[in-house]
């Protein structure tokens, strides 16, 4: 476990990059990110190469001990590059082109670009091929950041047209298997197929799903240009890409299986003011949400079941969120030792030093403008002497897997039904659910082997295959708890509804049918009460009166002309259990259904904890990290190796041998 930087060495004099090296070395930092944006300092006209910059920095990586990971340059192509070429550049859904002066002005599609692309990685890459300091590479910079998965200019019109033709084969079938009979949207030909466009009515679902099903591969092919070649020229190094926090566009599961590392960017405090439901409370905003950023860890650790890399890391203030508050004291330490309880093997600050000039002037760094330490710095420089100390890092087996489905992401986000239903939220629900049991979790692409978890959960898997209902089936009929979410099961592959009633191929594993839906605002009665014992439950946003025929009924409604309508059924299948949940569950509910799950998977769980404290296990260490301004007091059988039983406002602590199902955190005395 290890912590870096990012580093723009071509922001600063040449004479201050040893200053800036040792720096680092001093902080114990590892490794050292570069050249994400730097196609135009390495190439400042077509042909003409300046490396002399970037061979002295890596120099003085090497000479302090220091690693370099390298980044392909191509989320910034140059100004001379997309004057010869304009076809390059984006164009939106209105067909405006997105033009020069930012960053990811390019089409995944453009052919020049992918020539171009080819070029200046190959020529990179064979430059550094022996370099000793270089240990991996990044693939471009989170792909697709700035809603630009999606591009709709005339070369992605074609290659969605071949797209299609190779999934769909006749046009008579994409007709069949998209309903194009309704308000008469036959198309005669592939050709006549072109990208959404704006339309004076909602577009056709089938055809946005497949757009953005096709939008995601054009990025999956494009990131391979890059693998392919990094690959053939040095197969020692490890090639990642730096993803995005709850990131709706691409599909992070078919990209990641050309990687060999999985990493992401995590900016706590700017998540919880741009996506995420409801209003921040003061303590996120000074350090975020540690599920939100939590189910990112283990989402991107999921993704090729392994430890991954935090690349960039909030290092003080940012900004882009709406408003940006100085973290809390600490709070750099903390998403550090958070990440390394989800299972991380780097955490790298971004950035470096504040920049002095461009659109991130008010991005802080480890450093402030003037090169002095800053905020970050000190935590920066504590995690690594900590991670130091700590030295074994196990491997996190997460007894629970939820599973995150981008079709249904895309799909629902089409056809919400209600301002309210956002997936994402959905998810942070149950999976919030079962981190406050202190309980680790894999967040896995639906397709993944199930036969490892104790526990399966399944938010919502709105569109459902056959062949996915059999493997669910077959889980729980081996044993394995299922808790499936609402709106399962509606749609079939081409996001066309299904004839038979809601859950479809699940219907019989589930031993329920869906009567009737609604979408609810929060000012409606939204209540359940459990059959046996009469408690009551709040929930939100949607609603499905269950048809039981062979489930018991765990819970009713309490309002409406629902009332008294079945709304959680529980079916034992096998040597197993599958519990239908029809609503959105809040907090409470989302609690005792994954509880119980738990309970009946013999997975050790925790008590409740309280918003905000969380633990994570790795291998025989336990992680309790605070992200609140309040004292606790923890109680474990455990060893303390980082801290003690006094858990401080935003701060953390790591034991060894404190088994999960014996801790106690309660608030300290004041
Ligand atoms: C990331 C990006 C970085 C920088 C940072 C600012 O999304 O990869 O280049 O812009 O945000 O927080």
């Amino acid at each position: 476990m290890a912590i870096g930087t990012c580093y723009f060495p071509e922001h600063w004099p040449p004479e201050r990059w040893a200053t800036d090296i040792e720096r680092m070395a001093e902080a114990g930092i590892k490794y050292v990110r570069m050249g994400e944006f730097a196609w135009e300092r390495i190439e400042p006209e077509r042909g003409t190469f300046d490396f002399e910059w970037l061979d002295t920095a890596l120099s003085l990586i090497d000479d302090h001990g220091l690693e370099a990971i390298l980044c392909t340059p191509t989320a910034t192509p140059p100004k001379w590059l997309v004057d010869e070429y304009p076809e390059i550049h984006q164009r939106d859904l209105n067909g405006t082109v997105r033009g020069f002066g930012s960053r990811r002005h390019y089409c995944f599609n453009s052919a020049r670009y992918r020539a171009e692309t080819e070029r200046i990685v190959s020529i990179l890459a064979e430059r550094y091929a022996d370099h000793p300091a270089v240990a991996g590479w990044q693939t471009d910079n989170e792909f697709g950041c700035h809603r630009t998965v999606r591009c709709y200019c005339d070369e992605c019109a074609s290659a969605f047209r071949t797209w299609l033709r190779e999934r769909y084969d006749d046009i008579d079938h994409l007709n069949e298997a998209w309903g194009n009979a309704f308000w008469s949207q036959g198309y005669p030909s592939f050709a006549a197929i072109d990208p959404p466009q704006p339309t004076p009515a909602e577009q056709h679902p089938s055809r946005t799903l497949a757009y953005a099903r096709f939008s995601s591969d054009s990025v999956v092919e494009y990131n391979k240009i890059h693998t392919q070649v990094l690959r053939e020229t040095n197969p020692e190094w490890f090639v990642t890409h730096n993803f995005m926090g709850h990131f709706p566009t691409l599909n992070a599961y078919d990209v990641s299986e050309a990687l060999d590392l999985v990493s992401w960017d995590s900016y706590p405090t700017g998540f919880v003011q741009d996506r995420r439901d409801g209003e921040a409370t003061v303590d996120e905003l000074r350090a975020g949400d540690p599920d939100q950023v939590g189910l990112n860890h283990d989402l991107y650790r999921g993704a090729l079941g392994q430890p991954f890399w935090v690349m960039e890391q909030q290092p003080g203030d940012v900004n882009w969120p709406p408003r940006c508050p100085q973290p809390a004291e600490g709070a750099m330490r903390l998403w550090a030792h958070h990440a390394a309880a989800h299972g991380a093997d780097a955490v790298l600050y971004f950035r470096w030093r504040r920049c002095l000039s461009g659109q991130e002037q008010y991005h802080a760094g480890l450093l402030k403008q003037d090169g002095s330490p800053d905020r970050g710095y000190a935590d920066a420089a504590q995690a690594a002497e900590e991670f130091d100390r700590l030295s074994e890092f196990g491997s996190v087996n997460a007894p629970v897997a939820v599973l995150h489905d981008y079709d249904s992401l895309w799909a629902l986000s089409e056809q919400p039904h209600s301002p309210d239903f956002d997936y994402w939220s959905l998810v942070d629900g149950f999976y919030g659910a079962v981190r406050s049991r202190g309980v680790q979790v894999d967040v896995i692409d639906p397709a993944t082997s199930l036969s490892d978890y104790d526990v399966v959960i399944a938010p919502s898997l709105y569109l459902m295959t056959e062949e996915l209902a059999d493997r669910l089936t077959t889980y729980v009929e081996d044993g394995g708890e299922l808790l499936i979410g609402p709106r399962s099961g509606s749609k079939d592959h081409h996001n066309t509804l299904r004839a038979e009633p809601q859950p479809g191929p699940l219907a019989s594993l589930v031993g329920a049918t869906v009567d009737q839906h609604e979408s609810v605002p929060n000012r409606m009665e939204t209540r359940v009460r459990e059959t046996e014992t009469d408690r009551s439950f709040a929930y939100r946003t949607w609603a499905e009166w269950l048809e039981p025929t062979d489930a018991i009924v765990r819970m009713r409604y309490e309002h409406g002309p629902g009332a008294d309508a079945a709304a959680v059924v529980e079916h034992a299948a096998g040597d197993g259990t599958v519990t239908y949940c029809g609503v959105w569950p809040r907090e409470d509910l989302a609690d005792e259904l994954v509880t119980e799950c738990l309970s009946r998977g013999d997975v050790a769980h925790t008590d409740r904890l309280p918003v905000g404290v969380r633990v994570g296990a790795r291998g025989d260490r336990t992680w309790i990290v605070n992200f609140t301004s309040e004292d606790y007091e923890i109680d474990t059988g455990g060893d303390w190796l980082v801290g003690d039983s006094a858990l401080e406002p935003f701060g953390c602590a790591v034991a060894k041998h404190a088994p999960i199902d014996q801790l106690q955190i309660e608030l300290a005395d004041q």
